[in-house]
């Protein structure tokens, strides 16, 4: 799937910055024509003003030539002497605008050289006028030079203006011209941009779903995982029951072939010795002999009880938990000189949860007296309505909970317990100041729940 994103991904981008690109050239070499276009244009328009001026100024030299000349009134000189001085200021200024153009600038020579001649005719005349030189200024009127200097003048300027106009038209077109090359640019680059917008939304939807569907590979790796998990406990767990009642049933069947074979042999031995004792008659030997050996015997007994009461408590079944727990807390007080304080109200259990809860307190007396330090110790079983709680606490140094190493059976094995018998089991201890073990059952007359078949 990223194999066929990623071609997608180099593509949109660079197709973004081109377009970028080539927006950015479009529009600045559009905009560097349009500007020169138009300085163009200006220059064009300012000499095309010029030109016009200068001609307006030229008739009106020619007006007041003729004005002093019919009336000799030199006030009619006055708008010659006065456009004299701005022919030359405007033919200067115009210069300047054809010194990049050969071919102009050799028309705009031709005009000067006219206008020269022009306002040198004008000037002889008014000067002979001046004179009073009648027959000379007349003469030179009647020749009609002055008339073919002015239309040469009229004409060059008039080639001008129109190389003027047509410099205005190729700016114009030249404006145009950038106008629709920025146009069709805009156009396409818009087009690309779109493209690549295209490509970028279609690129991010794929992503989008190659990470949908990563994350939904995942969570169903994960969901198939968790159920495999809970099927190996499960499975895990109902192994480990079956082995601690196979366990129990094991211990139970060995506890009754000693109680019932080596209890029947104990017994008829101690029979057989009974009866030697009465035939021997007065042999203190051999009395003394019978003697140790009926110890012998009855130690052999005692053993086989204690054995026989390790493997299987005869007192759950022949008297019952409370009693039971008494039992072995007594002896547990007996044996680890500790204070003891039993607090035991009678309980409706089933036979295995009652086992359940003998092994909890077997263990956790074990445990007090291997690990605990401890001076006092409490074992409380309480009844509730429908369930029934069992406690052991203790004084002493306390453990940390999570650290409990590994290779320790028996806090995992009472948890197991309690827990295949449809309980939960509570574990607090706080270092320096004791463990409390607490486990809460369901009572022989509540309902089961499935968790506890
Ligand atoms: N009452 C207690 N006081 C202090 N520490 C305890 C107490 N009960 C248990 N522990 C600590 O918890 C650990 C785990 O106990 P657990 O009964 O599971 O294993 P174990 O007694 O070490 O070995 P096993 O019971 O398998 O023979 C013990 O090693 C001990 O350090
Ligand atoms: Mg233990």
């Amino acid at each position: 799937m990223r194999s066929f994103v990623m071609p997608k991904m180099a593509i949109s981008m660079p197709l973004a910055v081109l377009a970028v690109c080539l927006l950015v050239i479009i529009n600045e070499t559009g905009y560097s024509r349009s500007t020169a276009a138009v300085a163009d244009m200006a220059r064009a328009q300012q000499t095309r003003a010029g030109l016009s001026s200068l001609l307006q100024y030229m008739l009106d030299a020619e007006t007041s030539q003729r004005g002093f000349l019919l009336t000799g009134d030199v006030r009619y000189l006055e708008p010659y002497e006065r456009v004299s001085d701005e022919i030359s200021r405007t033919l200067q200024a115009l210069r300047s605008n054809y010194l990049d153009n050969p071919s102009d600038l050799d028309e705009y020579s031709r005009l000067t050289r006219h206008i020269e001649r022009k306002m040198s005719e004008i000037d002889v005349t008014v000067r002979l006028r001046r004179e009073g030189n009648e027959d000379a200024w007349k003469f030179v009127v009647t020749t009609d030079v002055g008339q073919e200097q002015m239309e040469q003048v009229r004409s060059q300027a008039q080639k001008l203006i129109e190389s003027s106009a047509r410099r205005i038209d190729v700016a114009q077109e030249q404006i145009a011209r950038a106008l629709r090359l920025s146009r069709v640019g805009i156009a396409l680059v818009a087009l690309a941009g779109l493209l690549a917008f295209y490509l970028y939304l279609r690129q991010s939807t794929a992503l989008a779903l190659a990470g949908e569907r990563e994350q939904s590979a995942l969570e169903s790796e994960r969901l198939r995982l968790e159920a495999e998990v809970r099927e190996r406990t499960a499975t895990l767990a109902e192994l480990a029951t079956h082995l601690q009642q196979v366990r129990e049933s094991e211990r139970g069947h060995l506890a009754r072939e000693l109680h019932d074979e080596l209890g029947a042999l104990l017994t008829a031995a101690k029979l057989d010795v009974a009866r030697l004792k009465s035939r021997l008659g007065d042999s203190p030997d051999a009395t003394q002999r019978l003697q140790h050996l009926t110890e012998l015997l009855n130690s052999g007994i005692a053993l086989k009880r204690r054995i026989i009461e390790d493997l299987r408590p005869s007192s759950l079944s022949n008297l019952g938990l409370v009693p039971s727990l008494e039992i072995l807390g007594r002896e547990f007080a007996q044996r680890s000189g500790l204070d003891i304080e039993t607090v035991l109200e009678p309980v409706e259990l089933e036979e295995n949860d009652q086992l359940t809860v003998y092994r909890l307190v077997q263990e956790s007396l074990t445990n007090i007296g291997k690990y605990a330090q401890a001076t006092e110790v409490g074992i409380a079983l309480k009844d509730y309505s429908s369930h029934v709680t069992v406690e052991v606490s203790d004084n002493g140094k306390g453990f940390d909970v999570s650290r409990v190493v590994a290779g320790s059976h028996g806090l995992a094995g009472m948890r197991h317990r309690v827990e295949a018998a449809g309980g939960r089991l509570t574990i607090t201890s706080v270092i320096g100041q004791g463990t409390r073990i607490s486990a809460t059952l369901p009572s022989r007359t509540s309902p089961r729940t499935a968790a506890d078949t």
